[in-house]
């Protein structure tokens, strides 16, 4: 059986600056893995790089062990971004949205097929948003639009599932319902990597903690509680990779770019 995701000695760069290095990583099948990090670690810029929406600029890359640029059956990759823009111009619907997440099991220019339909009605039922179908999205609170992005992707009936800081701005409740969410696609065996900066209810999911600082991997292994991701030291007891710099928390601010996923 492949592995779902192999990468080896990792490096992005952004305009000339390295962000991301040396990362290796391995995901095995029906695994949950938490990528956690102070903000400005490097998380997003992995995970971009991970989907294939960032080349690398060193390493290697292999998805299901097909290596990055052959690889073709991105309907088997779920991506759910950091952030939404801020909703303007004629509001999607729900279920648009959601119907998105089809496009890429269906042939150009052709109705939906009732599979279609099935996988998109599933994903709102999955989410618990199956009430708010014909709702336009904008009409949402955060933590709803972020379970939308999430069942756009489910929809896509992804084997393994990327999900960018879903719980950053969402309250407690909305966050105990993604959690209920994402334990269900646990359970159907999908394969998660799910990056956050603090895990709160969802940290009972977790398999696997992996913490990176300063674009590298500071720590792999069994999973962390939070408050042992963010305390001074960290990486110096815990890790299994020595790093020599002192354990710190940046918070630069964060930077948008291209891929940012928007609504209008
Ligand atoms: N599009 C971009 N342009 C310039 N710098 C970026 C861009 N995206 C990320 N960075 C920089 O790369 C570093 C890592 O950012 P990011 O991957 O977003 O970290 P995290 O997701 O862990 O908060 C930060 O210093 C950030 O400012
Ligand atoms: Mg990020």
């Amino acid at each position: 059986m492949s592995l779902p995701l192999r990468l080896t000695d990792g490096a992005v760069a952004i305009a000339g600056r390295p962000v991301v290095r040396g990362v290796s990583l391995t995901v095995r099948p029906g695994e949950f893995v938490a990528l956690m990090g102070a903000n400005g670690s490097g998380k997003s810029t992995l995970v971009r790089a991970l989907t294939g929406l960032l080349p690398l600029t060193g390493g290697s890359l292999e998805l299901y062990g097909e290596p990055i640029a052959s690889f073709a059956d991105w309907r088997r990759i779920g991506f759910v971004p950091q952030r939404i823009g801020a909703a303007s111009g004629v509001p999607a619907s729900v279920w648009e949205v959601v119907a998105s997440g089809r496009l890429t099991h269906r042939r150009l220019l052709r109705p939906l097929s009732r599979a279609d339909r099935t996988a998109i009605d599933e994903a709102l039922e999955v989410v618990g948003l199956a009430d708010r179908a014909r709702d336009g999205v904008s009409q949402l609170s955060g933590g709803q639009q972020q379970r939308t992005l999430i069942a756009r992707a489910l929809a896509g009936e992804p084997e393994l599932f990327f999900l960018d800081e879903p719980t950053a701005g969402v309250d407690l409740p909305n966050q105990v319902a993604l959690a209920a969410s994402l334990g269900r696609l646990k359970a159907r065996g999908a394969t998660v990597v799910l990056v956050a900066h603090e895990l709160g209810p969802l940290g009972s999911l977790v398999d696997r903690s992996v913490v990176m600082r300063d674009g590298r991997i500071a720590y792999d292994g069994s999973p962390l509680a939070d408050h042992a991701v963010h305390s001074p030291g960290f990486g110096e007891t815990h890790a299994h990779h020595h790093h020599p710099d002192p354990a710190r928390r940046d918070h630069l601010p964060a930077v948008s770019s291209p891929f940012e996923e928007r609504w209008d």
